[in-house]
């Protein structure tokens, strides 16, 4: 037996518990895991709150990250004792997911830790974190160095912001962090590396479809007008990575920035990006992200205390990072 959270939908009353299964529960698949870390990200906070759109089977396990040790392994690329990390796949969403004391996945879905990661601070990074990652490779890819002027991150404050701050400072970027918090999280971003912190009320209020540029790049995670405000604030030749809604879904712009500064907007998906590019990303991460920095802005909680944090995360009231404890 283990635990697990389980999402139920039974004629369509939707309901989050703390469950024992059976191991004969787990869906028939090759490798088998010890799962050590799952976390909450503002998609968990999405399913486990019972939103519509993000679980796709039920009963589900959520939980779109794990990380763990290898118990089980029935393709010959994978062996017992292997540590892994699993970043998306629709797990946590169609397949059941990191929020239990075992898990069983598809051996394509794996992703090796670099030695010098433990499975806590993998969990750490997480899905916010390898996204945060992918965005910088599209500022690098599209030719924007630290030499070409200030990266404005949003939602600074939390998961995918806080780590983007982190990996942007250490590479020699000058970050200007967007938080709804300046107060009390300022202090915090700028100990992650924040060159300045301003107010994300900048960014809202009557649109100018070309506005005084002022950004070499971006990496938003919050989307509508903020994003808009952004896209029309950049630089000519400057790349806008994109990967967040938590603002909004919509995009109220115009296309004077793309045609007359040039200015690129880099879409970002993590779930289904491939192992070779996710594999450069954790590289990446395991070389420009301070592990004292990742400890700053990383908490730790238990299964029972997972309901609470999703709704939290929705609320925007949490710093940084979260990583559930499985068997704690
Ligand atoms: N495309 C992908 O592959 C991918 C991967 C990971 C995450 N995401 C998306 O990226 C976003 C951030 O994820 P996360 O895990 O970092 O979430 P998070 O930890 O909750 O951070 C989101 C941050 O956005 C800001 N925010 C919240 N509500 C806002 C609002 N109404 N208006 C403006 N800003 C708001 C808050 O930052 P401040 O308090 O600092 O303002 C909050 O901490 C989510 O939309 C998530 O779904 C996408």
């Amino acid at each position: 037996m283990f635990n697990a959270i389980l999402l139920s939908k039974d004629d369509d009353k939707f309901s989050c518990q703390q469950v024992q299964l059976n191991i004969d529960d787990l869906p028939d698949e090759a490798i088998e895991i010890d799962v050590e870390y799952s976390t909450v990200n503002y998609k968990d906070g999405l399913a486990i709150t019972g939103r519509p759109g993000i679980v796709r089977n039920w009963p589900m396990i959520p939980g779109i990250d794990l990380t763990g040790t290898i118990a089980g392994s029935q393709d010959p690329n994978w062996q017992a004792g292997d540590k892994v990390a699993v970043n998306g796949w629709d797990i946590g969403e169609q397949h059941w997911g990191g929020l239990a004391q075992k898990a069983r996945v598809n051996p394509g879905w794996l992703t090796p830790l670099p030695d010098s990661l433990s499975t806590y601070h993998a969990a750490a990074i997480g899905t916010a974190g390898y996204t945060a990652m992918l965005c910088v490779l599209e500022l690098e890819e599209h030719d924007i160095g630290p030499d070409k002027g200030p990266i404005v991150v949003t939602g600074a404050a939390g998961g995918v912001g806080s780590v983007a701050v982190a990996v942007l400072a250490k590479l020699g970027y000058e970050v200007t962090a967007s938080s709804g918090r300046v107060e009390t999280e300022g202090d915090y971003l700028k100990a992650l590396g924040a060159t300045e912190v301003i107010h994300r009320d900048e960014f809202s209020g009557d649109l100018r479809p070309l506005a005084s540029a002022r950004w070499a790049g971006a990496i938003d995670v919050v989307g509508s007008t903020a994003l808009a405000h952004i896209i029309s604030q950049t630089l000519p030749h400057g790349c806008v990575a994109a990967c967040g809604l938590a603002q909004g879904a919509d995009l109220p712009s115009s296309v004077l920035p793309f045609i007359l500064r040039a200015v690129t907007l880099a879409g970002v998906n993590c779930v289904y990006e491939p192992p070779q590019r996710r594999e450069l990303a954790w590289q990446r991460l395991s070389e420009d992200l301070d592990l004292a920095k990742l400890d700053m802005m990383t908490g730790e909680v238990g299964l029972g205390d997972v309901s609470q944090v999703a709704a939290d995360i929705l609320e925007g009231k949490i710093r940084g990072r979260v990583v559930v404890n499985v068997n704690r």
